[in-house]
C-alpha cells in the first residue's frame, strides 16, 4: 500500500506542492503504456511522465531524437486508457516545439487531446516564448533543465551539467526565466546536488530532481530503471527490483516445461 495518500492530482496542487512551505516530496514516475500507468496509479504516485525517453526504454533507439509527436500522441493515449489517478504529463519530443509557435501550441494540444493534462519541455530562456505561448493557450507546462537529452550532441553526450559557476549561473537564469514565462514545474536533471538546492530555494514552483540530488520538491525516476528491466542504469538510480531477472526466469521455466510436456496440464485444458 502507498506511504502517503496522494494529493488529488491537478496542476494547481502540484504547483503549490514546495517542501520549504511544509509539502510532502512530489512523486513522478515515467509510463509508456497502460500496465505503467496501472502499476504507477497502484503504487499512489503524484505524476506519471510519458516521457520521450519510450525511445530507448521501450522502442529501442540510441536516443529520444527519433520519436515523433505521433509516436507521443500513441503512448500518452495508452497511458490515458488505464485511467490513472495520478497526473499525466506528456512530453513534447524534439522538433515538436522549436521552430514554429504555432506549430509547437498545435503538438502540445495534440498530447493534451490523447489525455495529458500538462506537457513537458526541455530548455531555458530560449524556450521562454514557447512556454508563454503554451501558457495563454490554456496549455500547463513542465519545464526541464540541466541534462537535457533532447541537446545530447549540442552537449557531446550525456554529461552533468551547471558545473562551475559560469554555468550554474546560466542554469540559474534558465530556471527563473521558465518559471517567470508560466512553468507550474521544472525537472532538474543530472545537475550538482548545491546547485539543485540553491535553485529549489529560490523558486516558488517545485523542482522535480532526477540525478539532482535530495534537496528537489520532488523526484522522477524511469519505471524500467526502478524496476530493473533495462540491465545497466546511471549512478543516480536505485533499483527497487530485478524484474528482467524475474522476467527472464519465468519465460526459462515455461520454455522448460512447453520441453517437457509438464505445461499445459489437463487441467488447464478445455474440456
Ligand atoms: O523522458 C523522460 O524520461 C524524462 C525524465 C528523465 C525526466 O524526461
Amino acid at each position: 500500500m502507498p506511504d502517503v495518500q496522494p494529493l488529488p492530482p491537478t496542476v494547481p496542487a502540484v504547483r503549490s506542492r514546495k517542501r520549504r512551505l511544509g509539502a510532502v516530496p512530489l512523486v513522478m514516475v515515467t509510463a509508456y503504456d497502460a500496465p505503467g500507468a496501472r502499476i504507477a496509479d497502484a503504487a499512489g504516485v503524484d505524476l506519471v511522465l510519458v516521457g520521450d525517453s519510450v525511445a530507448n526504454n521501450v522502442l529501442g533507439y540510441e536516443d529520444t531524437l527519433q520519436v515523433t509527436v505521433a509516436d507521443m500522441v500513441h503512448h500518452t493515449a495508452a497511458v490515458a486508457r488505464a485511467h490513472p489517478r495520478p497526473l499525466i504529463v506528456g512530453d513534447l519530443p524534439w522538433l515538436s516545439y522549436h521552430v514554429d509557435v504555432a506549430d509547437s501550441v498545435r503538438n502540445a494540444a495534440s498530447l493534451i487531446r490523447a489525455g495529458a493534462a500538462a506537457v513537458k519541455l526541455e530548455g531555458g530562456r530560449s524556450r521562454a516564448a514557447v512556454i508563454e505561448a503554451l501558457v495563454s493557450a490554456e496549455i500547463p507546462v513542465m519545464g526541464h533543465l540541466g541534462l537535457t537529452p533532447q541537446s545530447v550532441h549540442a552537449m557531446g553526450g550525456y554529461r552533468v551539467q551547471g558545473r562551475g559557476a559560469d554555468a550554474g549561473e546560466a542554469l540559474k537564469a534558465d530556471a527563473r526565466a521558465v518559471a517567470a514565462a508560466g512553468c507550474f514545474a521544472v525537472v532538474l536533471e543530472g545537475i550538482p546536488r548545491q546547485l539543485a538546492k540553491e535553485v529549489t530555494d529560490e523558486l516558488d514552483i517545485p523542482t522535480i530532481g532526477i540525478g539532482a540530488g535530495p534537496d528537489c520538491d520532488g523526484q522522477v525516476l524511469v519505471l524500467h530503471d526502478l524496476l530493473g528491466v533495462n540491465p545497466s542504469v546511471p549512478k543516480f538510480v536505485r533499483r527497487y527490483a530485478e524484474l528482467a531477472e524475474l522476467a527472464t526466469a519465468a519465460v526459462a521455466a515455461y520454455a522448460s516445461d512447453v520441453r517437457s510436456g509438464e505445461f499445459p496440464s489437463d487441467a488447464e485444458a478445455y474440456h
